[in-house]
């Protein structure tokens, strides 16, 4: 971290010289000025983090200093420095603006700590100052080329009606975009209905989607409207789209042809206005050329196509959510926010995170529940990402473990594609999954 700069206003040079002293050998530069007049000449020069002044001068007073900073520079960190039987002039600086009073004679671990305490307020406040100006609607944080093209797009895709397929590799964020894009467009106060295709049987996602009529097969007591329905004037998000069978994709194409949806059993079709929202994270395109998805749905739901970068492709985006992710996992706990040293940033910033956005909030979390001071450093972080393969093998291990770790190897190799992992495994990616399950939590479903 650049140190940071404290400018120290006292008439007396006796003084002015033990705080310089003390202030350098605790790592802060430090320049002087002898009175109110040249302390302003420097505020205007130099870039200052922190002014500690005297409160009594022969000339102009600490107060004076105080005054001059509030109304021309507004985020600067003051501390004023009176005598015990000043006492009361030291209320009044910090009604006139002073951040943190020191009564003379103090110590020097005094100084430092009302000198942390100024700076850290300010830190914090550059911090929320840095966040306020990357945040995109509804949760989005990044601010690297690469997502405010991402931001643009969503922009465009939210003023149309159009069909959108977004996709990315999995934990990038594809369905924040979704909502996101539903949010921001005409249809924001109507439903928005996420449908996951993968995960769902397809007798079941059948009735969920188009919904049923009473009877129509045994267990349908009543009439029940359908995803579809419920979405009507609002957005559905199609999510795991290349997991949907061939026989619901028939379905699908469908809808999008007619816009209207026939309930299981009911051989009358309704008509219904909802915008479609596909989320894959395999490649849909290179799947239709291949024949593994209908390639005529693929061009209905290719309207417009939102790729998500991954975020070993952000940049400083990392630093940016691992702040955030360590902020909000701090303040469930009621905690400070620990600080990560800047070997272990490297660590993370250099790691090509298979598991994208999400793997980074659960690590981060994770530092942070298990945080034993107020600083992560690299031997905190996981095994994984300290080059494991330079140590000792481990034996106190089970099979299952070994075999989740050189799983989780592959998956890191191939960029966490799991087709192209479950090729090299000679294994499914459901087997994959399961595998994973329960033993690694960073690697998400
Ligand atoms: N840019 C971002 N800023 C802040 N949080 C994010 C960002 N991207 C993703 N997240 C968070 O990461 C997690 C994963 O995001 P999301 O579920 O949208 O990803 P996904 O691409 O749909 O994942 P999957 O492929 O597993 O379905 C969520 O907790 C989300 O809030
Ligand atoms: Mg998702």
């Amino acid at each position: 971290m650049a140190s940071e700069t404290i400018l120290v206003v006292d008439d007396s040079a006796g003084t002015r010289e033990v705080l310089r002293r003390n202030l350098t050998d605790r790592g802060y530069q430090v320049l002087t000025a002898p009175g109110v007049a040249e302390a302003v000449e420097i505020l205007e020069a130099a870039d200052i983090n922190l002014v500690l002044t005297d409160m009594r001068m022969p000339e102009a007073s600490g107060l004076d200093l105080v005054r001059h900073i509030r109304e021309n520079i507004k985020d600067l960190e003051v501390v004023i420095i009176t005598g015990f039987p000043d006492f009361n002039d030291a209320v009044r600086a910090i009604k006139t603006g002073a951040d943190e009073y020191l009564i003379k004679p103090f110590t020097d671990n005094e100084l430092f700590e009302v000198v942390e305490k100024a700076l850290g307020k300010r830190r914090l406040q550059e911090r929320m100052a840095e966040d306020d100006g990357v945040a995109a609607p509804y949760g989005i944080l990044g601010q690297s080329p690469e997502m405010r093209r991402l931001y643009r797009q969503v922009a465009k895709a939210a003023a149309t009606s159009a069909t959108v397929l977004i996709q990315g590799e999995s934990g990038t964020g594809k369905e924040l975009v979704a909502r996101s894009i539903h949010y921001q467009s005409r249809r924001a106060s109507a439903p928005f209905v996420p449908v996951n295709c993968g995960s769902v049987p397809e007798q079941l996602l059948e009735s969920e989607l188009f919904g049923y009529v009473r009877g129509a097969f045994t267990g349908a007591a009543t009439t029940r409207a359908g995803f579809f329905q419920t979405a009507d004037t609002g957005t559905i998000l199609l999510d795991e789209i290349s997991e949907a069978s061939p026989a619901m994709q028939v379905k699908l194409l469908r809808v999008l042809q007619d816009k209207e949806v026939c309930m299981l059993g009911s051989s009358r079709p309704v008509r219904v206005d909802v915008r479609i929202l596909a989320v894959s994270n395999r490649d849909l395109q290179a799947l239709a050329s291949k024949g593994a998805f209908r390639e005529d749905l693929f061009f209905r739901l290719n309207v417009i196509t939102i790729p998500i970068p991954p975020l070993r492709e952000r940049g400083d985006d990392i630093l940016l959510l691992i702040r955030h992710f360590a902020g909000k996992a701090a303040r469930e706990l009621n905690i400070d926010t620990p600080r990560v040293s800047d070997a272990a940033l490297k660590v993370l910033m250099g790691y090509h995170w298979p598991g994208n956005v999400r793997e980074l909030e659960n690590v981060v979390q994770r530092l942070v529940y298990m945080a034993e001071g107020d600083i992560v450093d690299v031997p905190d972080l996981p095994q994984l990402m300290r080059f494991s393969a330079l140590r000792a093998p481990n034996l106190n291990r089970t099979l299952a473990e070994v075999e989740a770790d050189h799983i989780r190897r592959v998956l890191a190799h191939v960029a966490g594609n799991k087709s192209e992992a479950a090729r090299i495994l000679g294994i499914s990616r459901k087997t994959i999954r399961e595998k994973l399950k329960g033993l690694d939590p960073e690697a998400g479903p």
